[in-house]
């Protein structure tokens, strides 16, 4: 649900996303919240009570929008699991939510705008409010498609490499070990040798020492967890 729905669409066209719609993995439907509006004209914002800065996204069509959606699955024979809003004072999304999401048939992202939405929005429907991270974004349009992104490649046959997501970073805590591909020597930087002395063993050896190393120069707090 989104007051600027051809910034969401575009995203959802491309790559891996737009493969996993086509073959029955997932089924994103945008929703414009304007059209929800009642009003003569179509108005979504208001300015927020006590003054202030910036418009507030008004209760009405956001409820209506929402209403709409649940009685939609309801006819299916669905339930929606989570209403989630994007905000930056939302639980800050890691792996592991990733993970516990992608396990959900039927969520429904809401991206605010402007200075945010109304309060009782907050307080009768949304069922869970994620941030993607500490900084302020104009509104939740790119965290929701960072959180389409993260979720939907979690996803069963999503991936062309069955096991490929399991092997990210971030999946076990460690970080990745460097790739390389071909040529072999490039401006004068070649590829480490294990990787092309097809032994698997130690590939994987060289794979996790380079992993551990890393993630202990560049995120030592991932380790804490071990
Ligand atoms: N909306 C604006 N900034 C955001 C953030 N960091 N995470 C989620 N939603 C947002």
């Amino acid at each position: 649900m989104t007051a600027l729905p051809e910034i969401v669409r575009g995203p959802l066209q491309h790559s891996i996303l737009r493969r996993a719609a086509q073959k029955g993995l997932i089924d994103i439907q945008v929703h414009d919240i304007r059209d929800y509006a009642t009003d003569k004209h179509r108005q979504i914002d208001d300015y927020p009570y006590g003054g202030g800065a910036g418009m507030v996204l008004k209760p009405e069509p956001i409820f209506a929008c929402i209403e709409a959606l649940q009685q939609q699955a309801a006819e299916a024979g669905q339930a929606i699991d989570d209403v989630i809003f994007l905000t930056p004072d939302g639980e800050v999304l890691h792996q592991k939510l990733a993970n516990e999401l992608s396990l959900k048939k039927h969520l429904v992202l809401l991206a605010g705008h402007y200075k945010g939405v109304d309060q009782r929005v907050r307080d009768a429907l949304v069922t869970r409010e994620i941030s993607i991270g500490d900084y302020v974004l104009s509104g939740g349009e790119l965290p929701a498609l960072v959180l389409v992104d993260a979720v939907a490649r979690l996803l069963p046959g999503v991936l062309g490499d069955a096991t490929s997501a399991l092997s990210d970073s971030f999946q076990d805590d460690l970080l990745d070990a460097p790739v390389y591909t071909r040529p072999a020597a490039f401006r004068g930087a070649g590829v480490p040798d294990v990787l092309r002395s097809g032994d698997h063993r130690r590939i994987a050896a060289w794979r996790e020492e380079q992993r551990l190393a890393k993630t202990r120069e560049r995120r030592p707090d991932l380790l804490d967890d071990h």
